[in-house]
C-alpha cells in the first residue's frame, strides 16, 4: 500500500503513467464508470477548499465510487482534540482511500504513519500539495504538449506558496527548464527549495521583482495568491496584497503561446479580463485537476490491492528522537502525541523533521 505525500514520491514514469492514463479518461470516460463500484473515498478536509475537495468527490463519483468525509475542522472530532492520526485510523475503517487537507505542516504524513489504507495529501500547511502540482503537470502537458524546454515564470506567494515548491520539484527532473522567480522581497522562494532543488538539479534561474520586464521570456506564467492565512502579521500582509495585478495591458507584451496558470482560488491577481483570453489556463487546469486525481485514485487503489501492507515512509533505523523540530506549523508542535522525528539529509551534520521536513545542523 501507497500513499501519495510530496511529488517526490512519484517517479518521472509513474508522473508520465498518470497523466497518460488521465488523457486515456478524457477520451473514454465510460470505460473507467465503473472502475471504483463498491470503493469508498474518505475526503477529509480541516481546511476549507473548493477545487481539491470537489474534484475529489467529482472525481470519485465519475469512477463509480462513493463519498464520505467532512469539509471543516469544525464538524469533526479534532473540534474535541482528536488528533489527526487517530482521525485518521478510525476513518480507515469506513473507507477504501483518505484524502486529507490540514493547516499544519506533516499532517498527512501523521496520518499516514498509521492509516491502514492510502493516504493522499491533498495540502498539509506551508508544506506540500501534490494532487495540485499532478493538475499543474496535466495542464502543462496538454496545453504546451511538452514538459521540456520551458521558461516558467512563478509569480506572487513564493515563500508560502505550497504549490510552486512542488511544482519546481516536478519540473526540477525535466531538461532544460528555466526559471524566473518573480515576488516581493520578503515573499522570495525559500533557500531550502532554491538550494536543495533549484540549484541542486543546476536549472537556470533568476529572483525578480518586476512582472512587467520579465513577462516577455515566459512560456508559463504561474500566478499565485497572496495568502492571507500564512501570515502573521495582519499589516505586512496588507502591504503586500497587490504586489501583482496580471492585466489585459500587462499581457501585450507576453508571447503568442504563453500559457497563465493559477492553483485557485485568486483574489485580485488576475483581472477577470485576462479570462476571455486563449492563453489563460487556469480554468482548464481545474477541470485537469479531476481527471488526474481519478487516475490517481486507480492507481492508488490498486497499488493498495496488489500489496495491502504499508510501505515504509522513512528509514526507521535512521530516525532521531532527540532533536526538536521548531517550526510552529509543524504538526509535531502541536500535537502533544507526536513524537518529534528527524531522519539525516545528503548534508553531512543535518537532519530534517520527517513532517514538516525543516532542517537543522547537529
Ligand atoms: N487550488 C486549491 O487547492 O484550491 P482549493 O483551496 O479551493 O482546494
Amino acid at each position: 500500500m501507497r500513499s501519495l505525500i510530496d511529488i517526490k514520491d512519484l517517479s518521472v514514469k509513474e508522473l508520465d503513467e498518470l497523466c497518460k492514463t488521465a488523457c486515456d479518461i478524457i477520451k473514454h470516460p465510460k470505460k473507467y464508470e465503473n472502475k471504483c463500484k463498491g470503493k469508498k473515498l474518505a475526503a477529509l478536509f480541516f481546511e476549507p477548499s473548493t477545487r481539491t475537495r470537489l474534484s475529489f468527490t467529482a472525481a470519485m463519483m465519475e469512477l463509480g465510487g462513493n463519498v464520505i468525509g467532512f469539509s471543516g475542522a469544525s464538524s469533526s472530532s479534532s473540534a474535541k482534540g482528536e488528533s489527526v492520526a487517530d482521525t485518521c485510523k478510525v476513518v480507515s475503517n469506513f473507507a477504501d482511500i483518505i484524502a486529507i487537507r490540514h493547516p499544519k505542516d506533516g499532517a498527512a504524513l501523521s496520518a499516514a504513519l498509521v492509516s491502514n489504507i492510502p493516504i493522499i495529501n491533498a495540502g498539509d500547511g506551508m508544506h506540500a500539495h501534490p494532487t495540485q502540482t499532478l493538475a499543474d503537470l496535466l495542464t502543462i502537458y496538454r496545453e504546451m504538449g511538452r514538459f521540456n524546454n520551458l521558461t516558467i515564470g512563478m509569480c506572487g506567494d513564493l515563500k508560502y506558496g505550497r504549490t510552486v515548491h512542488s511544482l519546481t520539484h516536478a519540473m526540477s527532473r525535466y531538461k532544460n527548464i528555466k526559471l524566473v522567480l518573480i515576488s516581493p522581497k520578503e515573499l522570495r522562494m525559500p533557500n531550502y527549495v532554491i538550494n536543495d532543488i533549484i540549484k541542486k538539479n543546476h536549472m537556470p534561474y533568476k529572483e525578480v521583482t518586476s512582472l512587467e520586464d520579465n513577462i516577455k521570456d515566459l512560456d508559463i506564467l504561474y500566478m499565485t495568491r497572496i495568502q492571507r492565512e500564512r501570515f502573521f502579521d495582519p499589516k505586512q500582509y496588507e502591504r503586500l496584497k497587490n504586489s501583482y495585478v496580471l492585466t489585459v495591458d500587462k499581457l501585450k507584451k507576453a508571447k503568442k503561446n504563453l500559457r497563465i496558470l493559477h492553483p485557485l482560488p485568486r483574489v485580485n491577481e488576475i483581472s477577470v479580463k485576462v479570462d476571455d483570453d486563449p492563453r489563460a489556463a487556469y480554468f482548464r487546469q481545474t477541470l485537469n485537476g479531476k481527471y488526474i486525481r481519478m487516475a490517481l485514485i486507480l492507481k492508488l487503489l490498486d497499488i493498495a490491492k496488489k500489496n495491502p501492507k504499508r510501505e515504509p515512509l522513512f528509514d526507521q533505523k535512521k530516525v532521531r528522537y532527540d532533536l526538536k523540530c521548531t517550526n510552529v506549523r509543524c504538526i509535531s508542535s502541536v500535537n502533544v502525541e507526536h513524537e518529534h522525528k528527524f531522519v539525516p539529509t545528503s548534508k553531512k551534520g543535518e537532519y530534517k523533521c520527517v513532517y514538516c521536513e525543516q532542517a537543522i545542523k547537529k
